[in-house]
């Protein structure tokens, strides 16, 4: 992600999230892939992945609230998905927790299924499933 974005995105990271993880790390990391929804030069939206191998995974997605149900992250996860399956990626996988449902409902709409659950992944006291998409 382009420095000048990092900012935004911590930022708009905080207000979807009520998780202390550092995203700054992760948006900062010359292994992740970056794609971003800018409006003028304010950021609305951005999703964040990292390919290893022939595998991928999705690390976080988020739209600022008062941008939410037009389609954005649809064309970030689409997007996303493109560039890996330009880069010969097989499967992806990402964690999303059981009480999520906007999220639960993008993903399986994209073919995503669960194939397992992590225990008190989100601050130590919500469930996770594991999702996962095959590319080939
Ligand atoms: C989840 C999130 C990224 C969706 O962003 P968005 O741009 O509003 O989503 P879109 O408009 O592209 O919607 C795509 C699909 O998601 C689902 N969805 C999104 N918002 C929804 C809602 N409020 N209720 C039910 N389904 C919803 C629907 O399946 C929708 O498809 P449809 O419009 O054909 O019904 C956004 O709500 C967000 O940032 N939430 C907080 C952070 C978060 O939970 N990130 C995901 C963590 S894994």
């Amino acid at each position: 992600m382009h420095h000048s974005l990092i900012n935004q995105a911590c930022a708009l990271y905080q207000q979807c999230f009520t998780d202390q993880k550092t995203v700054k790390a992760i948006l900062q990391s010359p292994d992740t892939i970056s794609l971003t929804t800018k409006f003028k030069d304010k950021l609305v939206g951005f999703v964040v992945g990292r390919i290893v191998l022939d595998e991928a995974e999705i690390f976080t997605l988020a739209v600022s609230p008062e941008w939410r149900r037009k389609r954005i992250a649809r064309k970030l996860i689409k997007d996303l998905l493109n560039e890996f399956t330009k880069r010969k990626v097989n499967l992806v996988f990402l964690e999303v927790v059981t009480t999520n449902q906007e999220a639960l409902r993008l993903y399986k709409s994209f073919g995503f299924y669960k194939v397992g659950t992590r225990k008190a992944y989100y601050n130590h006291s919500t469930d996770a499933h594991i999702f996962k998409k095959d590319l080939t």
